[in-house]
């Protein structure tokens, strides 16, 4: 079924949203996305694109919890590519790249200061990735956040595994509450006020019930991400956009990347 694209507004996306419920709620997606081995599908398109461009470094952007740089960077490292990623956000969840740093021997970083995905600054250098985070852009901003990896000439991989599909939104409408109660216990590291803020004023469960149903309306599909990127590119970079299934789920994982064309 076609959905339209709705661009509903997203509580963590709101600069005067409380930072404790938005942290504790991109803790959530990071911990449902580690045990899901949602980045299992992302390992080969990014490493094709890593091989292709020859970059050390990952600059994430928009990576909430810390996203799937642990994980990513083990697989990666078990294809022979060695790469160091950056942690980046507008509203950096500083436990958690504190969290996601710790034990990778330089290897995980983090950026403290809020970076903007639509203005990167410029000693920032690497692949630009944005996993689960390209959906928070309406389409002048998306353009923008490929136009300025363009601009920097600097290859970028956008993944989302939010889908414009009923087949995404209905289980979102219905089970992301009653999930989010069972998994909260299993969220590390424990604390009072996640509890607090999930059983006794469930905050975070309505943030990410709310959030959860926009993000799959928000979603782009291979076709628009493609012609964003042709804007952005100007015939100056290969855009590549698929669909894949998402490991054992009955989800798809959509993404687009993007590596400068090589002029001789
Ligand atoms: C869904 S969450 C994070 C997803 C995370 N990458 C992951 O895989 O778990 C989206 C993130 O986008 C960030 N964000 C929103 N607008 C942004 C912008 N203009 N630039 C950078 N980050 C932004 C939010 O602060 C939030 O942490």
């Amino acid at each position: 079924v076609a959905i339209p694209r709705l661009h509903l507004f997203e509580l963590e996306d709101q600069p005067w949203f409380p930072s404790v419920i938005r942290d504790l709620a991109t803790d959530y997606l990071c911990f449902m996305e580690s045990k899901f081995l949602f980045h299992r599908a992302m390992v080969e398109p990014l490493a094709e694109a890593l091989r292709i461009t020859k970059v050390e470094q990952i600059i994430d952007l928009a990576s909430g919890g810390g996203g799937p740089a642990k994980g990513l960077q083990k697989e990666l490292r078990e294809r022979l590519i060695d790469i160091r990623f950056i942690l980046t956000d507008r509203f950096p969840n500083e436990g958690a790249f504190q969290r996601t740093t710790e034990g990778s021997a330089g290897q995980i970083v983090a950026e403290m200061e809020p970076i903007d995905a639509r203005a990167v600054p410029p000693h920032l250098t690497g692949c630009r990735t944005l996993f689960n985070a390209f959906h928070h852009f309406k389409p002048e901003d998306a353009v923008a956040v490929l136009g300025d990896a363009v601009r920097a000439g600097q290859p970028i991989a956008v993944f989302e595994v939010s889908d414009r599909s009923l087949r995404n939104i209905l289980p979102m409408i219905l089970l992301t509450p009653i999930i989010i109660l069972i998994a909260t216990p299993f969220i590390r590291p424990l604390r009072w006020n996640r509890l607090l803020w999930t059983y006794l004023v469930p905050l975070v469960p309505i943030t990410c019930w709310w959030d959860g149903i926009v993000s799959q309306l928000r979603a782009y599909t291979t076709d628009e991400l493609r012609a964003m990127g042709e804007i952005a590119g100007a015939g100056s970079y290969t855009w590549n956009a698929a669909r894949v299934p998402l490991g054992k789920t009955p989800g798809y994982l959509t993404y687009l990347i993007g590596v400068p064309n090589v002029t001789s």
